[in-house]
C-alpha cells in the first residue's frame, strides 16, 4: 500500500530538475511505499513562483522560505537555494522533524555544515545531500568494480570538473551570487569541484591532506546585465589541487568555469594495481575500463555502453536496451534512494551522501582554500 508524502521545494532553478524528478520517481520505481506530492514551492518573485507551481503542479506557493518550512503538509524540505541559504531553513526543518534534502555544497564553510549535521542528528531525521552523480549507471558500476577489488589496490585518482555552459568565461557575464563568497563560499570549487571531490571520496576514500592553488581569472564583472559599473569577484574561477588519501592513494582535482569548449566536463580516472576506469559526464552512458590481466597486450581501454538491463538502474527504465540515460534520471534515482530510506528506515550511506559527507566535503574545500593562501600542504580536519 502506498502513502503520499508532502514535498516542499525552496527555489526553482535546479529546483526544476528536482520537481521533474519528484514527479517521475513513483512512476519509474512503481510500486513505492511513499509517493511524493509537490505540496509547496517558494521563491522571491511572485509571478515566477506561480509559473513554476502551475507548470509542476505544486498545491501552494510561498514568497519566503520560513512559511514553506513551517507548512504542516510539508514533510520533506528540499533546499535548492543559494549556498548561504542552506543552513537556516534546513536547521529549522530539522527542528520541526522534517526529512531533509539539501543541494550541494552543504554550506559555505565546514562550521556551518557541522551545524546542519548536528541539527539533523539531534532531530534523528533522514538527511541527504544532492551529490546526484553517485546515482548514474556508469559511476555506480565503477564503484562496484572498485569495491569488488577488480582494480586491485587503488593508487591514484584524477578528477576534474570544467564548464563554460554557464557563460562565466565571458567577462560581460554579470555578477550573481556564485561570484560572491558571502553567498557561495567558494567559486568553481563550491559550484563544480565539490562534485568531483565527492566522487573522489566515494570511489577512493577519505582525503587526509591537500596542496592547492586558486586563481580568479575575471576579477571584475558588470554589477547587473549591461551595467557599466563593475563589482569585484572574490572567489576562484579555477582551483587546482593535489590530494593525499588516508589509504595511501594520491589524487588531483582541477575545477574551472573559465575553460572554453568544456560543456559539462566532470571527468575522473581511477587507477589501481590491477586496472583502471575512466568516466566523463560528456559521455554519460560510457565507462572505459582496462583490467590488466584481461586487456594487457590489446589495444587498450574497452568502452562499456552502460545501458543493458544488467547495468545499475537500467531495468527501471525503457523497454529497449540502449534507450539512453540522462542527467535528469540521476535525480530520479537519488530521490528513490531517499524515499526508500524514509519508508523503510534504511540508511542513506554508503551509496547516498549524507550531511556527514557534505560536512567532510566542506572540510576538504576549506583545507584547499587555506592551502592556496598559505602555499603549504594542509591536513584535513576530522
Ligand atoms: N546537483 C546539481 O547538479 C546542481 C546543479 C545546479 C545547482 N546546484 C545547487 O543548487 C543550489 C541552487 O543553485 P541554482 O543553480 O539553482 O541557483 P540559481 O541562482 O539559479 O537559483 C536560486 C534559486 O534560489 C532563489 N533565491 C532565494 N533567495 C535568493 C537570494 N537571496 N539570492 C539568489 N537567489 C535566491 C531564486 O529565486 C532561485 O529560485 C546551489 O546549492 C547549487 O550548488 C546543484
Amino acid at each position: 500500500m502506498s502513502k503520499e508524502i508532502g514535498v516542499g521545494v525552496l527555489g526553482y532553478s535546479i529546483g526544476r530538475a528536482h520537481a521533474h524528478a519528484w514527479r517521475d520517481v513513483a512512476e519509474v520505481y512503481h510500486p513505492m511505499k511513499l509517493v511524493p506530492r509537490l505540496v509547496a514551492i517558494s521563491g522571491r518573485t511572485k509571478a515566477a513562483v506561480e509559473f513554476e507551481a502551475e507548470k509542476y503542479g505544486y498545491d501552494k506557493v510561498y514568497s519566503d522560505w520560513e512559511n514553506l518550512v513551517k507548512d504542516e503538509d510539508v514533510k520533506i524540505v528540499d533546499n535548492c537555494l543559494p549556498v548561504s541559504l542552506h543552513p537556516e531553513p534546513t536547521i529549522m526543518a530539522a527542528e520541526l522533524g522534517k526529512s531533509l534534502f539539501c543541494e550541494k555544497p552543504l554550506a559555505r564553510r565546514a562550521a556551518d555544515a557541522k551545524r546542519m549535521l548536528d541539527a539533523a542528528e539531534r532531530a534523528k531525521v533522514k538527511h541527504m545531500i544532492g551529490y546526484n552523480y553517485r546515482f548514474m549507471p556508469a559511476i555506480t558500476l565503477a564503484k562496484q568494480m572498485i569495491d569488488e577489488g577488480r582494480l586491485g589496490k587503488v593508487t591514484s585518482f584524477r578528477g576534474s570538473y570544467l564548464t563554460t555552459n554557464t557563460n562565466y568565461d565571458n567577462p560581460e557575464t554579470h555578477m550573481r551570487w556564485q561570484f560572491e563568497s558571502a553567498m557561495s563560499g567558494y567559486g568553481a570549487l563550491s559550484d563544480l569541484g565539490t562534485h568531483a571531490l565527492d566522487l573522489a571520496r566515494y570511489l577512493v576514500g577519505e582525503v587526509s591532506a591537500v596542496a592547492a592553488a586558486q586563481s580568479t581569472i575575471i576579477e571584475e564583472r558588470p554589477e547587473s546585465e549591461g551595467s557599466p559599473r563593475k563589482s569585484k569577484v572574490d572567489v576562484d574561477d579555477l582551483t587546482v589541487a593535489t590530494m593525499k588519501f588516508k589509504n595511501g592513494a594520491l589524487g588531483t582535482l582541477e575545477t574551472s568555469w573559465v575553460s572554453p569548449g568544456c560543456m559539462d566536463y566532470l571527468r575522473f580516472e581511477v587507477y589501481g594495481t590491477l586496472g583502471s576506469v575512466r568516466f566523463s559526464l560528456e559521455r554519460i552512458n560510457e565507462l572505459e575500463i582496462f583490467l590488466s590481466e584481461r586487456d594487457r597486450g590489446t589495444s587498450g581501454y574497452r568502452t562499456l555502453n552502460v545501458l543493458a538491463k544488467d547495468h545499475p538502474y537500467m531495468k527501471q527504465y525503457w523497454p529497449n536496451q540502449g534507450g539512453g540515460f540522462g542527467w535528469d534520471h540521476s535525480f530520479v534515482n537519488e530521490f528513490h534512494h531517499f524515499l526508500v530510506a524514509i519508508s523503510d528506515d534504511a540508511p542513506i550511506a554508503p551509496q547516498g551522501a549524507t550531511f556527514l559527507d557534505g560536512y567532510r566535503n566542506c572540510l576538504i574545500m576549506d583545507a584547499m582554500a587555506d592551502s592556496a593562501k598559505s602555499e603549504k600542504w594542509v591536513h584535513v580536519q576530522g
